[in-house]
């Protein structure tokens, strides 16, 4: 019994080892020079070898009938055979065999056991995400390539880069200085939770320079990660308003959020805090065309999201220059004003062959382009997925119930990632094709360091990764816990603050509606917080 996750769909251990070294003759195919290099480095700690036999003991080949990402491996009697059809598929052999050497007993230092085994393995879904909230905290460069190399090793293959809303900006726009100069920094930030009222009492700031951002990108590339961008809009665009205030309807003066969730400013009685970008002037889309044009210089993703979620309106249905837009376009109301919006800026994309991707709520426009992706993270039913993915639109898959990574484990405990499967309540049979994945959400509102994001991140991470990669029938939660207790003697050796069990998987869960609502206006993000230290782990 191994500790690998995920699971591979096919896996067969023979019994005993084969063992290998630094001089180990490794043939490759040409096409797979790549991977072959990288097998070195990565299991054997060799550099990079310069031989090819046909006697070789290890051997990188080509084999086009294995799907895109997945591999082949066989080892046995002192041999080790991967097959793949691509870099990538390799890439995800290595990362398999990386767990095995870890779990297998290694008795010399200059020899390498992998255990006998048989595996066929390939993705259910190709899209397997993780959303990463920077502009609520700026974590940084080196905190961001940690959670890109533990992504790897899971095989997730999608890193979604939130990286502006109304608490930060945080990528550098060189048309537009003010976005970081005023929109990346903000003069407090809330604490404790939704509707606590508490401020830390410090001011925030951090962005990326475009230097930063083509550093990131392609160390995600390495690891066969594509960073998709969010430029959040046209709500969540408060940090663009503070320094650019014609964006909206009213050109008025706008702050930085300097607290989530708007209780704040409800309770001051201010009004004008919670406002989107004017769908109806000629300049808003001159302007975020200008920002569109050197986000897509920085990532070659082929999605580009721009959120569309929880977009106030009011402004909209006063303000003459949208009032005029509807009228000039036969649009009946202010949905369909931002369906508009949200096609001028899809139509732009694909001039610049990039794909829309918007939240949910976004898609009950009556008149949004069915190239569109939706991304389903409302905790209650809309109908409008289903009708999305009826007329042959695309969907990735956030639930909020499962993959709210931010969410206490008190509230969502790990089996709602584990047990999660899409096909079925949420999308037809039929329509399964029309899922491109799953992905995680980390939002940050109430996670301003590290130790708490691994710990709300881990082990949830390793479940979506099971959840996105092997289908429904070869699930069991109570297999994969069993290989989660060896698989986080991994996370130990790289010191990351996973939630033990008894915070993961809480006994006593507020199933009660009554309790669940006191406890989420008091705080539904207190949890057990300990960092590795105080857990007694060195
Ligand atoms: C969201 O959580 N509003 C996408
Ligand atoms: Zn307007």
């Amino acid at each position: 019994m191994t500790g690998l996750i995920p699971k591979p769909l096919k896996m067969t251990e023979k019994g005993g080892y084969s063992e290998f070294g630094k001089n180990s003759k490794i043939y490759w195919d040409e096409a797979l020079r790549k991977g072959a290099d990288f097998l070195a480095r990565e299991i054997l700690g060799a550099e990079i070898i310069d031989f090819s036999s046909e006697d070789a003991n290890i051997r990188v080949v080509t084999d086009k009938t294995v799907a895109q990402e997945g591999y082949a491996v066989e080892c046995a009697d002192g041999k080790l055979i991967v097959k793949a059809s691509s870099f990538t598929g390799v890439f995800y052999a290595v990362q398999t065999l990386r767990q095995l050497v870890f779990f297998t007993p290694q008795t010399k230092a200059d020899r390498i056991r992998i255990p006998n085994v048989k595996i066929e393995d390939r993705p259910r879904f190709a899209h397997r995400g993780l959303l990463f909230d920077e502009a609520r905290y700026f974590f940084g460069k080196q905190n961001i390539k940690r959670i890109l190399d533990l992504m790897a090793m899971y095989k997730l293959n999608v890193l979604h880069w939130h990286l502006t809303d109304d608490t930060g900006w945080r990528v550098e726009i060189k048309k537009y200085p003010l976005l970081t100069e005023i929109g990346s920094k903000r003069k407090d930030s809330s604490v404790g939770g939704w509707r606590n009222g508490k401020l830390m009492g410090k001011h925030h700031e951090g962005f990326y320079t475009q230097e930063d951002i083509r550093e990131i990108v392609a160390y995600a590339q390495e690891r066969g990660i594509m960073i998709i961008p969010e430029i959040d809009m046209p709500a969540h665009f408060a940090a663009a308003m503070a320094g650019y205030n014609y964006l909206g309807c009213r050109e008025i003066p706008c702050e930085v959020h300097w607290f989530f969730g708007g209780n704040i400013p409800i309770d001051m009685g201010w009004k004008d805090w919670n406002r989107s970008a004017c769908p109806g002037k000629e300049t808003t889309y001159e302007f975020i065309f200008g920002v569109i044009d050197e986000i897509v210089e920085l990532f070659p993703a082929p999605y580009f999201h721009i959120g569309g979620d929880e977009a106030p309106k009011d402004e909209w249905k006063k303000c003459p220059e949208c009032q005029k837009k509807m009228k000039e376009n036969n649009l009946k109301d202010v949905e369909d004003l931002q369906g508009y919006f949200n096609n001028r800026i899809a139509e732009y994309l694909e001039s610049k062959n990039k794909r829309l991707i918007v939240w949910n709520e976004a898609l009950s426009a009556g008149n949004l382009s069915k190239n569109v992706v939706g991304q389903y993270w409302t905790p209650t039913y809309d109908k409008n997925v289903k009708k999305h993915t009826k007329n042959g639109g695309q969907v990735i898959i956030s639930k909020h119930q499962a993959f709210y990574f931010d969410m206490g484990y008190n509230q969502y405990p790990l089996k709602n990632t584990y047990k999660f499967e899409p096909v079925g309540k949420m999308i037809d049979k039929k329509q399964e094709d029309s899922i491109l994945g799953l992905e995680g959400a980390l939002w940050t509102e109430w996670i301003s360091d590290m130790e708490k994001a691994e710990m709300q991140l881990f082990p949830r991470l390793q479940a979506l990764a099971e959840v996105a990669w092997i289908p429904k029938g070869k699930r069991s939660f109570t297999d994969f816990l069993e290989r989660l207790h060896r698989n986080n003697e991994i996370l130990d050796t790289l010191k990351v603050n996973y939630a033990e069990d008894s915070v993961s998987m809480p006994k006593g869960l507020l199933k009660r509606k009554k309790e669940l609502k006191l406890w989420y206006d008091a705080d539904q993000h207190r949890e057990v917080r300990l960092n590795r230290e105080e857990k007694g782990k060195k």
